[in-house]
């Protein structure tokens, strides 16, 4: 959540390298963005609310400078609000990914001794605490004084300070990720690795507390906490330019969900030795635990279905936000895992933290290789889905399912039968994605892209199914949808339902069919429009939309309508499919 950018190096240009680079980094937050470069002796700033879009800044020419993109938290969407933020003498900018939780308390006091604040957020009071710690001495070594700024700091931060008189850089960062990169033409900080490509050619992920200052005589890295330096720990950058442009398609969202049979490929050939690790520590544990938020969840929420059904074996599951008050549960032979497509998410980090404190193990299934969650976990394993840049999660999703597939099966003794199913669900996927589903989606899409609910049912595997395909729909359309488990539909929400409201029913070969189709049947019988999705048609089904019969890794194949339906409906509304109002990829605050 927000992007941060820093450049040093030979290039005059910085502005339009830190501006090109932000709009990489955007899907981490699009509500503002700025630049600021150090030239001719001050900072210069061009900052704006708003999307990147093709916007120009207009900065003279300097070799130093960073840039953000923001997620608002403190304070509206505005220009002010903006980052960079300047101490009083503009000797100091600043830019800040995360929540300073105690930054009422020092902001008062800064107003107290006489600090000009210019925006509303929490981030301004670093700019200002900067220049309060070099008042004294301005020739005080910056790292000290950023060092003693921080350590007053409450929170999952990263800082990169602008220091216009040393014409440095100095960051440091706790939880939110900050990745140094070295190229020929200089020294990069970023939020992910992502905005480095065509930059940097080795990359070091900055661990928490440390500390890196960047000049144009090198970088230089401190541990926050001794102050000891010590040596960055590079590794050669391995994504291309080919891994982050569109291609041939018009958005990442569309792109992304095309990668699909790609991705759980390589899942099915190549990941059978992590996947008995996985196994193992299942078997090994004392009570384990799936914890994911947003879609990452709905993949938890499948995994424990898989695990009981296949495996016989209960795995837990809760959302990353609510492990907290469930965490008690925790010992020291637990097994947490995680899942994460950006390995970022606030609220899955902090549980991940807290089992650690109680002694248990934790396992990951993540797609951004270095991320904190990667680099906590005991045990982690990359999803291998390339980076996913629309905002909404389609590839990482499916390749979690298959991975935990596989996990049940192997715990079963059964692998070789979860790889036959992932090949039958990547044929599976191919239909589905065919021009001629597309376009039966397109036209179903077009039939209900004026109503304002949705409802989506299913049962048993299908419930996640049900609850990730309202997820897609209404995050990148805005139509209100909701899924539920298929026999609470008499509870309550069937109340809602009126002539024309689309019902989607999840409708599987299994044993949930007989019941789902009653569900499907009491909604059309009050006047809805049911959407059948499923190997076989019914006359209750008032649309069609055929899916393969992967058997228990059918979810993977259902999802796939539920991500189409969603990109079509957005364009038809005319919205940006990537990059949904109010939501950014990497949810590093809570
Ligand atoms: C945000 C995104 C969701 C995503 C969730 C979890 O809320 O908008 O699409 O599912 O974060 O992200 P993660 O990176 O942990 O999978």
């Amino acid at each position: 959540m927000c992007g941060i950018f820093g450049y040093v190096g030979a290039n005059q240009a910085g502005g339009d390298i830190i501006l090109d680079a932000l709009r990489k980094l955007e899907y981490r937050g699009y509500d503002s963005w700025g630049v600021a470069v150090g030239a001719n002796g001050h900072i210069d700033i061009a900052k704006h609310a708003g999307r990147i879009g093709d916007a120009v800044a207009e900065l003279p020419d300097a070799p130093i400078g960073f840039g953000h993109t923001r997620w608002a938290t403190h304070g509206g969407v505005t220009d002010a609000n903006a980052h960079p933020h300047l101490d009083c003498t503009g000797r100091f900018a600043v830019i800040h990914n995360g929540i300073i939780e105690n930054f009422r308390g020092i902001k008062d006091r800064l107003l107290a001794s006489g600090h000009q604040f210019h925006s509303e957020t929490d981030s301004e009071v670093i700019a200002h605490l900067v220049e309060e710690a070099m008042a004294d001495d301005p020739n005080r070594d910056l790292i000290s004084a950023v060092r003693e700024v921080f350590a007053q700091l409450r929170g999952l931060n990263a800082i990169i300070v602008l220091d216009n008189r040393t014409h440095q850089l100095t960051a440091v960062k706790n939880v939110s990720p900050l990745v140094l990169g070295q190229g020929t033409k200089g020294l990069y900080l970023a939020s992910d690795a992502l905005a480095l490509v065509g930059h940097a050619d080795r990359i070091h992920y900055l661990e928490d507390g440390q500390m890196a200052r960047l000049a144009s005589d090198g970088v230089t890295l401190w541990s926050a906490e001794t102050g000891a330096s010590q040596p960055p720990d590079f590794q050669p950058l391995t994504l291309t330019a080919n891994d982050t442009s569109l291609g041939i398609y018009p958005h990442f969202m569309i792109k992304e969900i095309h990668e699909q049979p790609e991705v759980l490929r390589n899942i099915s050939s190549h990941y059978s030795e992590p996947v008995k690790e996985l196994a193992a520590l299942i078997r090994e544990s004392y009570g384990s635990f799936l914890v994911g938020s947003g879609t990452a969840s709905y993949a938890a929420l499948s995994g424990s279905y898989l695990f009981s059904r296949i495996a016989r074996r209960h795995v837990n599951f809760t959302v990353g936000s609510e492990f907290k008050y469930q965490e008690h549960f925790i010992t020291d032979r637990s097994l947490v895992i995680a899942l994460s497509q950006s390995g970022e998410t606030a609220d899955v980090i902090e549980s991940v933290l807290a089992a650690k404190q109680r002694g248990a193990k934790i396992a990951a299934l993540v797609n951004v290789k270095g991320s904190t969650l990667d680099r906590l976990a005991d045990f982690s394993i990359p999803l291998g889905a390339g980076p996913e840049q629309c905002v909404l999660s389609t590839k990482a999703y499916t390749a979690k399912l298959a991975i935990l597939l596989m996990a049940a099966h192997e715990l079963n003794g059964s692998l070789h039968v979860a790889r036959e199913l992932l090949w039958q669900a990547i044929d599976g996927i191919e239909q589905a994605i065919a021009p001629d589903s597309a376009n039966l989606i397109r036209a179903i899409a077009a039939r209900i892209v004026q109503r304002e609910h949705a409802f989506i049912i299913g049962r048993g595997l299908s419930y996640p199914t049900a609850l990730e395909a309202a997820l897609k729909i209404k995050e990148v359309s805005y139509m209100h949808a909701e899924g539920f488990a298929g026999g609470e539909l008499k509870h309550g929400v069937i109340a809602l339902v009126e002539q024309g409201t689309p019902a989607i029913v999840f409708s599987p070969n299994d044993e949930t069919r007989d019941d789902i189709l009653s569900g499907a049947m009491e909604m059309r019988s009050r006047g809805a429009l049911t959407i059948g999705v499923s190997p076989v048609n019914d006359q209750i089904f008032d649309e069609f939309i055929p899916v393969a019969d992967a058997g228990d890794a059918s979810p993977i194949v259902n999802v796939i309508p539920a991500q189409l339906l969603g990109y079509e409906l957005a364009l038809l509304r005319g919205l940006d499919p990537d990059k949904p109002r109010n939501l950014a990829k990497s949810v590093t605050v809570k």
